[in-house]
């Protein structure tokens, strides 16, 4: 037997190691903290805890070791996020339990102040693009994914739920405001709610041409603001323009009432960072996991979906997700019985 060989062999407890060594250290545990809900390159979190980046970077290697931290590449960029504990593994239970208590804690209130300044550096630099490209606004959206492109599967799925005529809508970030006429038709009042004032516009000239009677534009921001719930919220290449995704989610779902849905049309994940620059995007699509994890942490329960796939490469996905009715069960459940 090579002796040397076997004294290097990893050993299983070698894995247990890692994971207590990993957790034994307050920064690293905060790091996981913050990665609760959200994903950030080495960079926003050397900011978030004012520490150097390659320090940063250190601790996250050690975190990665341990299996605590996944990487995503987004185009050039690389973003961390928490692994998902996986019980049946070898210290599963123990990483579960750790994420547990670490949820329990509440971040510095310096570190959130921080994180908020990231998260505000990102809406900053969205809201910046659709300012300085409103006047392009069709050709920068057909470059990857137009209305055109999933309108029917949208329209199939927002049918087979059976909206009552006096049902309210609610869309957020209407852009040009090409799907209101199909929102108008189908409810009793529209609202149309976008943080931009060139893009707000775009939609008010469209529901003039359509002569939109039941639909009220409203300049705000869909995470900042205050706004009236509706009974279906729609979101149609939105998401990926929000500096966090998964809490943005948890704000949504307060606008949709009881009973009701929230209609989100997203691109799948993809590697294409273009779009970062052509088309402002802060994430370069979802994972479909990722989206139904998100909106069942924000108490909907996960209906239809639907994938559209396009000939530039790009994946479209349609989802349905409804949010319980406190007496009946969701919507989602009644209309698929
Ligand atoms: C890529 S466009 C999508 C437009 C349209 N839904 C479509 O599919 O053609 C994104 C829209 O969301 C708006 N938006 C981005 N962040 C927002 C926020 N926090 N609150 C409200 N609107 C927002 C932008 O101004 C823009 O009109």
């Amino acid at each position: 037997m090579n002796m040397r060989a076997s004294h290097l062999a990893f050993h299983p407890v070698d894995a247990l190691a890692a994971l207590c060594k990993a957790g034994g250290d307050p920064l690293r545990l905060n790091v996981l903290r913050a990665l609760a809900n959200d994903s950030f390159g080495v960079l926003e979190l050397a900011q978030i805890f004012a520490t150097g980046q390659s320090g940063m970077s250190h601790h996250l290697k050690v975190l990665a070791q341990a299996g605590l931290v996944a990487t995503r590449r987004e185009g050039n960029a690389i973003f961390y996020r928490r692994a998902l504990a996986q019980g049946e593994r070898l210290g599963g239970t123990l990483h579960a339990a750790l994420l547990d208590e670490v949820d329990a804690l509440a971040l510095p209130s310096a570190i959130q102040a921080r994180i908020a300044e990231v998260h505000g550096q990102r809406a900053a630099a969205s809201q910046d693009f659709f300012a300085r490209t409103a006047a392009s606004f069709q050709a920068q959206q057909d470059l990857i994914a137009g209305l055109p492109q999933y309108r029917d599967s949208l329209l199939s799925l927002l049918d087979a739920l059976g909206f009552a005529a006096q049902a309210t809508a609610l869309e957020i970030g209407p852009g040009d405001g090409a799907f209101l006429p199909e929102l108008a038709r189908r409810f009793g009042q529209v609202t149309a709610l976008d943080n931009s004032p060139a893009m707000l516009e775009l939609a008010r000239t469209r529901c003039e041409q359509e002569g939109l009677g039941n639909v009220e534009l409203r300049l705000a921001d869909a995470l900042n603001d205050d706004y009236p719930a509706a009974d279906c919220v729609v979101l149609n290449m939105v998401l990926h323009h929000f500096a966090a995704p998964a809490e943005a989610l948890k704000r949504l779902a307060r606008q949709v009432n009881s009973g009701g849905s929230l209609l989100i049309t997203e691109l799948c994940s993809h590697n294409q960072s273009w779009a970062r620059q052509a088309c402002g995007d802060l994430w370069l699509g979802f994972e479909q996991d990722d989206l139904a994890r998100w909106a069942v942490a924000a108490g909907l329960t996960t209906g239809e979906s639907l994938y559209v796939g396009l000939r530039n490469g790009f994946q479209i996905q349609v989802r349905h997700f409804a949010k319980p009715d406190e007496h009946t069960g969701p919507r989602a459940a009644l209309s698929h019985r």
